[in-house]
C-alpha cells in the first residue's frame, strides 16, 4: 500500500504542493523552518485523519485559512485506491473511492503507516497511552473484529464511570461490568496474541539495533492474580471515588526489558530511541507480512540523537523491512539508504523534484 501521490493544500506552511512519491524510497531535504515535517505530518494525516504532532486542528490548517485539504493516491498491487481528508471549520471529512467515510478507520485500512520522529523515545519514557496505541495498531491490523470490540468495550467503559459518577448502585453497576467483562476479555487475548507473534522480530532488531536482549512483559491492565471481574469488584470504591474505572485493558501496559532490566530506567536517549524503532520496525514487519502488502514508514529527522553508527544500523533495519519509505533530513544525504531515493527539495513550503 505504497502512497504514489499527495495533492496538499492549506496545511500548515504548504499552500499548494503536489508530490509524485518512489514505491521505495523518497527523501525530503531543505533548512530548518522550510516544511519537511509538515509534509510527514500531512501524509500521516491522510493515513489517519489525525496530527501525528498531537497539534489542533487550529494549529495545523494554513493560518489565515479555514480548512486544509488533501488528496491521496495509494496503490494496493494492481489496485489504486483515492484517499481524500478535508479538515477544518467544516470539521473532519474522510472520502476513499470518492465514498464518504464515517470514520478515519477507512483511511487507516488503506493507508497503514508507522512514523519514526525525534519524538518517538517517548514510547519507551513516556506514559502508557502511546505504547497501548502501538499494541492496537498491530492488533487492528492482524486481528478480525478488533476496532469494534474497541468501540463497544470504550462504549461500556464511559457508561459504567457516567454510572460511578452518578452513585448508582453495586447491582446496577453489574451489568456494565458483565460487558466490561466480556468484551475486556477479548481485546485481551486479541493484544496477548499479536505481541506474541511481535516479540521474535523485536528481539532480533533489539539484538541488531541495541545490541543487548530486549523483551517485554504485557501489564493487562488488572491483576495478575485475579479475573477482570474479581479486579472490577475489588476496586469499586476507589472507582466510585474518583468516577472512573481502574481495572481493564484501558490501563494495560507493555514494560521493556533491557538485558532483564526495566528498559525505561536504565537506557540513555540514543538508546531509547533504537529500543523505540525496534519496537516499531517489529510492528510494521508482522503487519507487513499479515497483510501481504508493503507498508509505509515516515521517518522525520532520523539522525537525529544518534550517532553514525546507531544510524547505520537503523537504517539497515529499515531496508531490510521492505517498506516504502520517506524521510526527510536538512542536507541531501542520498548515502541514507541503500538503493537510491527519490529526492526532493522545500523551501519556504515550495515542494520541488530534483531526482
Ligand atoms: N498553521 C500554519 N500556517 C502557516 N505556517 C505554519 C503553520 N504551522 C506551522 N507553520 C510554519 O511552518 C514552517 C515549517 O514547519 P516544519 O515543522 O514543517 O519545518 P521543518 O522543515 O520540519 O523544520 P526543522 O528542520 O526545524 O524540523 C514553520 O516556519 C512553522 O512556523
Ligand atoms: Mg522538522
Amino acid at each position: 500500500m505504497a502512497l504514489s501521490s499527495l495533492k496538499i493544500t492549506d496545511f500548515r506552511c504548504l499552500e499548494s504542493a503536489g508530490i509524485d512519491f518512489d514505491q521505495g524510497n523518497n527523501l525530503i531535504y531543505g533548512p530548518n523552518a522550510s516544511g519537511k515535517t509538515s509534509i510527514l505530518e500531512a501524509v500521516a494525516y491522510l493515513g489517519r485523519g489525525r496530527s501525528f504532532r498531537g497539534a489542533s486542528i487550529r494549529e495545523v490548517v494554513r493560518h489565515g485559512q479555514d480548512n486544509f485539504v488533501l488528496f491521496g493516491n495509494s496503490r494496493v498491487g494492481s489496485r489504486a485506491v483515492a484517499l481524500g481528508v478535508r479538515n477544518g471549520t467544516g470539521g473532519l471529512e474522510v472520502h476513499t473511492d470518492g465514498e464518504k467515510r464515517a470514520s478515519a478507520a477507512a483511511l487507516a485500512e488503506a493507508l497503514p503507516l508507522q512514523i519514526i520522529d525525534p519524538d518517538v523515545h517517548k514510547l519507551i519514557a513516556g506514559g502508557p497511552e502511546d505504547r497501548r496505541r502501538y499494541i492496537d495498531w498491530v492488533a487492528f491490523h492482524v486481528e478480525h473484529g478488533y476496532l469494534d470490540l474497541w468501540r463497544r468495550y470504550r462504549r461500556a467503559l464511559k457508561q459504567r464511570n457516567a454510572a460511578l459518577r452518578g452513585k448508582v448502585s453495586s447491582a446496577g453497576l453489574s451489568g456494565w461490568d458483565r460487558e466490561l467483562v466480556g468484551l475486556g476479555g477479548l481485546l485481551n487475548d486479541a493484544r496477548e496474541r499479536v505481541l506474541d507473534i511481535t516479540r521474535s522480530g523485536l528481539q532480533e532488531l533489539g539484538n541488531s539495533l541495541v545490541g543487548c536482549t530486549i523483551d517485554f512483559d504485557y501489564q493487562r491492565g488488572w491483576a495478575a492474580d485475579r479475573s477482570l471481574s474479581e479486579a472490577l469488584i475489588t476496586s469499586v470504591e476507589r472507582d466510585r471515588q474518583v468516577g472512573s474505572t481502574h481495572a481493564g485493558p484501558h490501563r494495560g501496559d507493555l514494560k521493556l526489558k533491557l538485558d532483564e532490566r526495566q528498559a525505561r530506567k536504565l537506557v540513555s536517549r540514543g538508546q531509547q530511541k533504537l529500543l523505540a524503532c525496534a519496537l516499531i520496525l517489529s510492528a510494521t514487519g508482522v503487519v507487513q507480512t499479515h497483510l501481504d502488502h508493503q507498508l509505509l514508514l515516515l521517518l522525520d529527522d532520523p539522525a537525529a540523537e544518534l550517532d553514525s553508527d546507531s544510524l547505520r544500523r537503523l537504517m539497515e533495519a529499515v531496508g531490510n523491512l521492505g517498506c516504502q519509505v520517506i524521510a526527510t533530513t536538512l542536507e541531501a544525504n542520498r548515502d541514507l539508504f541503500d538503493a537510491p531515493p527519490r529526492l526532493f527539495h522545500v523551501e519556504h513550503g515550495v515542494v520541488r523534484t530534483v531526482g
